[in-house]
């Protein structure tokens, strides 16, 4: 089943296009990498998918129904969840209350507190910091925390914005196994990287952004004997 389609889409910042005509499709429980150099437009791309850039041409579909136009916490509703890039937790809020406000708009569900012991399980190196402002946290934890945090929503997409960047090889790595676990636990992962290794040690497949379009799509296994960072510089 395709969970989201992403149909020519032309978005950008008002007036500003950054994307020009992008096509992407993802299926249940795949982990799919979007892999581009800086400024290609990766994160407008999630962006338009949560419903905060803005959509000039195209659809974005999340199982079969358009989902342009929607406001963000409809979208969380729906299904998705979005760790961004930056800003992407509350620094003078422990993690156990990041946690809560990842879950805001379930409101009242009883199964909250279950949720946070099953997220604590998949992350014990931010479990034994749940009392901790999440300021204080090392790089490689306070990312944990905003994948986590994006968990606590219960999206059945979960969409990553370059969460390896700024981390130590070993950090990235553990981040990685634990992507592979959250598909394990059923969920589809739409992974935006310039990790060009990293992502596709665990991704199934992959597109190649550049400058707003996608320049190539392949399995995760054929992109890895392309040389995709010349791609990214236009020197093929
Ligand atoms: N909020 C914004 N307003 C206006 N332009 C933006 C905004 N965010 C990003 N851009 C511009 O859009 C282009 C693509 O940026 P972005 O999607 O962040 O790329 P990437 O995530 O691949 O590094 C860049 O030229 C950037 O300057
Ligand atoms: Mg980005």
């Amino acid at each position: 089943m395709t969970l989201l389609e992403v149909v020519n889409l032309k978005s950008g910042y008002g007036k500003m296009e950054v994307l020009h005509g992008v096509s992407i499709e993802v299926e249940k429980g795949e982990i799919v990498a979007v892999l581009g150099p800086n400024g290609a437009g990766k994160t407008t791309l999630l962006n338009s998918i949560f419903g905060i850039a803005t959509i000039h041409e195209g659809d974005i579909r999340f199982q079969g129904k358009s989902i342009r136009g929607e406001k963000p916490y409809r979208i969380v509703k729906m299904g998705i969840g979005y760790a961004p890039q930056l800003n992407n937790i509350f620094p003078n809020l422990t993690v156990l209350e990041n946690l809560q406000m990842g879950a805001y708009l379930r409101g009242r569900d009883p199964s909250i507190n279950d949720d946070i012991r099953e997220v604590f399980e998949l992350f014990p190196e931010i479990a034994r910091r749940k009392n901790t402002k999440a300021k204080s946290l090392s790089g490689g934890e306070r990312q944990m925390l905003a994948v986590a945090r994006a968990l606590m929503a219960k999206p059945k997409l979960l969409l990553l914005d370059e969460p390896t960047a700024g981390l130590a090889p070993k950090a990235a790595t553990t981040l990685m196994n634990k992507i592979e676990e959250i598909r394990e636990m059923g969920l589809t992962v739409l992974l935006v990287e310039q990790n060009v290794k990293k992502a596709l040690s665990i991704a199934d497949r992959g597109y190649v952004l550049v400058g707003g379009k996608i320049v190539l799509e392949a399995p995760a296994e054929k992109l890895a004997k392309e040389n995709i960072e010349k791609l990214f510089f236009g020197q093929i």
